[in-house]
């Protein structure tokens, strides 16, 4: 008995420390540990929880990853509808809000509140004695879908929020995809040759909505909170912005660039600095959003047709432009699809000249009715590849040519096709040089083998010497052929040679996601390297062997044994083998890391140290096989005790965990790297 009460407090413990962790990560964005430091701490109550299914709470951090697939999202009843916003599309229509609002308080003064207008899908979360029970989209605006699981996966949501938060009350926010995710998930789509989104908000809204929550787990979803929806049981304050400090007080994420204004020309010149400084923000930001602060005037003013009379949504002016489609490219990816883009007339739209747009495939290019000649409309947002939206029909001349794809590859000559439903057009040729380029350069890239120092232009450059006909003959290369290239001196010749030679030894991850099989992106690929510890193993499964993989469906299986049957792929592999590319997991290290002098030594440091700053220390300690933790517990080995110690050192003390002063943490880091050099 006394030992479940140990357990639930060392559970309850590690709940507290790592909520407070992923509020320094998630919302303040500022982390106190490392990543490494955090899967511990996630690892040691995972585990706990495991052993002691009984002690699992809904709040628990662990739940946030995604649960089984639901049938279909519940209703949600709003008890209080969630309004939309009526818009203001210059000054003048702001300032006619602004009178307006005046007149209705009978020239009252109010103030102001301006921020950002976020471009995401709304959500309403209600809290319950302190814990999150739904999470809900807008819907109409009186019942929207009940998406809790999913929000529940995105880590600046509170799980739960502190005893002094009303017993009752519903928040709403903006769920949205910070820029770089948004760039980070199409390419990952592009590389996986699944549809692109078109906009961040379409790629939030598509990944809160997902049946399956582990999907949404997986995308970088972030959230800020711009108001309050209702509160029972307790008094909140009176006006909007003490209502934001206090939502931020109970471990809400709030946009920082929230502001309180006096004026009409205030808000005016709040608009105007997003305007011109809108790209620099890490999300898309279509407008601000201008508001009553007063809560009792908010009430006095009321809402009109879904809209509420005391805010107003001050629109960013449209970064479009206007330019003539001049010729449809085409390029051919890696895996054969032809890719169609768009050859513009150079025009600057929002500070940026833009010559080429993208067209996703020729039924998109149909059914916007874009043709060859075309006046069209261009539009940029943030780092997005620019798109046309739409044709000027009015300017058509008659001259204006419709697009058909071509029946033959624009590179090799040979026939394309279009497999049952898929969107793309593909060039049936395996050897089409333009794929096996493609392949190489993406084999070099950054998540696949990551050789540095070959980029594109090199692969380029080699690929039309001749030198490198697939990716293995890099590692066939030798000195004297790269110095042959133009602009290549000794030493760079000799760091890409050690780069090449570095990366036989990358992960089987890395191999599987560096050989290119259609559909196999870096999570597949890690997949695969958990269920198969070598190449050879996976390229011998069946399709039926391979749809027994949770997660991997039936079109993926397919792909991957499509791609071990053609001859040109095992040679590839043979040639990757015999250069000393290691094709199997990785389970020589393993073995020797416990044969590390501090393997199975967990060290915490506390105090400032002299010699090294702390990850560095860490960064030691690891290499000698030991582990750096942030928590003292049985479970540490020694406690190393810097200038100015923390608490860390008191709960040594109490727990009789041994202490290293600076001077003796340096002894034993040299024995064990005197060790450690014996041993190798
Ligand atoms: S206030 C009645 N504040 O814009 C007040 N909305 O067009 C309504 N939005 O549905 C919301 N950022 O999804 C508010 N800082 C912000 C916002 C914001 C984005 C969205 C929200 C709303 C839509 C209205």
């Amino acid at each position: 008995m006394r030992d479940v009460n140990k357990v639930k407090k060392r559970i309850e413990e590690l709940r507290e420390i790592i909520n407070y962790h992923n509020y320094r990560y998630y919302v303040l964005d500022s982390p106190e540990i490392s990543d490494a430091e955090y899967d511990e701490l996630m690892r040691e109550l995972r585990q706990l929880e495991a052993e002691h299914p009984e002690l699992v709470t809904p709040d628990s951090p662990t739940q946030r990853i995604g649960a089984p697939p639901v049938e279909a999202f519940g209703v949600v009843e709003h008890p209080q509808p969630l309004l939309s916003l009526a818009n203001a599309f210059s000054y003048e229509e702001l300032a006619a809000w602004h009178k307006r609002v005046s007149n209705l308080l009978g020239g009252r003064q109010f103030d102001l509140v301006c921020e950002p207008k976020i471009d995401g899908l709304a959500v309403a979360l209600t809290y319950v004695d302190g814990l999150l029970v739904t999470g809900a989209t807008r819907g109409d605006g009186y019942r929207g879908e009940n998406i809790t699981q999913n929000l529940r996966t995105i880590r600046s949501i509170p799980l739960s929020v502190p005893g002094e938060a009303p017993p009752r009350f519903e928040v709403r926010g903006e769920v949205y995809l910070p820029k770089a995710g948004f760039k980070k998930l199409n390419e990952e789509r592009a590389k996986e040759e699944l549809p692109l989104f078109a906009n961040p908000r379409n790629a939030a809204a598509g990944s809160v909505r997902q049946l399956d929550s582990s999907i949404t787990a997986r995308r970088p979803l972030d959230i800020f909170i711009y108001g309050l929806g209702w509160a029972e049981g307790k008094a909140v304050p009176n006006t909007h912005w003490e209502i934001m400090q206090y939502l931020k007080s109970l471990g809400f994420k709030i946009n920082p660039n929230i502001a309180l204004r006096r004026s009409l020309d205030e808000a005016e010149k709040y608009h105007q600095s997003w305007v011109e400084s809108r790209e620099k923000f890490p999300y898309e930001a279509d407008g601000i959003v201008v508001k009553v602060n007063s809560i009792a005037l908010q009430q006095e003013l009321g809402t009109v047709a879904h809209e509420p009379r005391w805010a107003i949504a001050y629109k960013f002016p449209a970064i479009q432009g206007t330019t003539k489609l001049i010729d449809i490219g085409i390029n051919v990816g890696r895996t054969g699809s032809l890719n169609p883009y768009a050859i513009l007339e150079p025009v600057r739209v929002g500070g940026v000249v833009i010559s080429s747009a993208a067209l996703h495939n020729e039924e998109d290019i149909h059914r916007k009715d874009i043709r060859i000649g075309d006046w069209v409309v261009v539009q940029r947002a943030g780092d997005v590849i620019p798109e046309i939206v739409e044709p000027i029909v009015s300017r058509r001349t008659g001259k204006e040519k419709i697009f058909s794809m071509p029946g033959r590859c624009p590179v090799c000559g040979s026939e394309v096709i279009k497999p049952e439903g898929e969107a793309m057009h593909r060039c049936t040729n395996a050897a089409c040089p333009s794929q096996a380029l493609e392949r190489i350069k993406h084999f070099v890239s950054r998540g696949a083998m990551d050789i540095d120092g070959v980029g594109e232009k090199l692969c380029q450059a080699l690929f039309e010497a001749g030198l490198v006909k697939d990716a293995a003959d890099l590692y066939y290369l030798s000195k004297e052929q790269l110095l042959d290239l133009e602009r290549m001196a000794d030493k760079s010749a000799s760091n890409v040679l050690n780069s090449i030679a570095e990366s036989k030894d990358r992960s089987l991850a890395r191999v599987i996601f560096a050989l290119g099989i259609l559909h196999v992106g870096e999570q597949y690929a890690e997949l695969l390297a958990e269920q198969f510890h070598s190449i050879d193993q996976m390229a011998e499964a069946s399709q039926e062997d391979l749809s027994t993989i949770p997660s991997i469906g039936p079109k993926i299986a397919e792909s991957i044994v499509a791609f071990f049957r053609q001859k040109g792929n095992r040679q590839i592999i043979e040639k990757l083998r015999k250069a000393g590319v290691r094709l199997e997991r990785e389970k020589v290290k393993e073995a020797q890391s416990k044969e590390l002098p501090l393997a199975g030594k967990e060290f915490v440091l506390t105090g400032k140290l002299e010699s090294f700053s702390r990850p560095e220390a860490e960064a030691k300690i690891k290499a000698l096989g030991g582990k750096a933790g942030s928590d003292v517990t049985r479970k540490t080995s020694y406690v190393v005790v810097g200038t100015d110690p923390g608490s860390k050192l008191a709960k040594a003390e109490k727990l009789g965990i041994k202490t290293l002063s600076q001077a003796e943490f340096l002894e034993l880091l040299d024995k064990a790297g005197g060790k450690l050099q014996k041993l190798s």
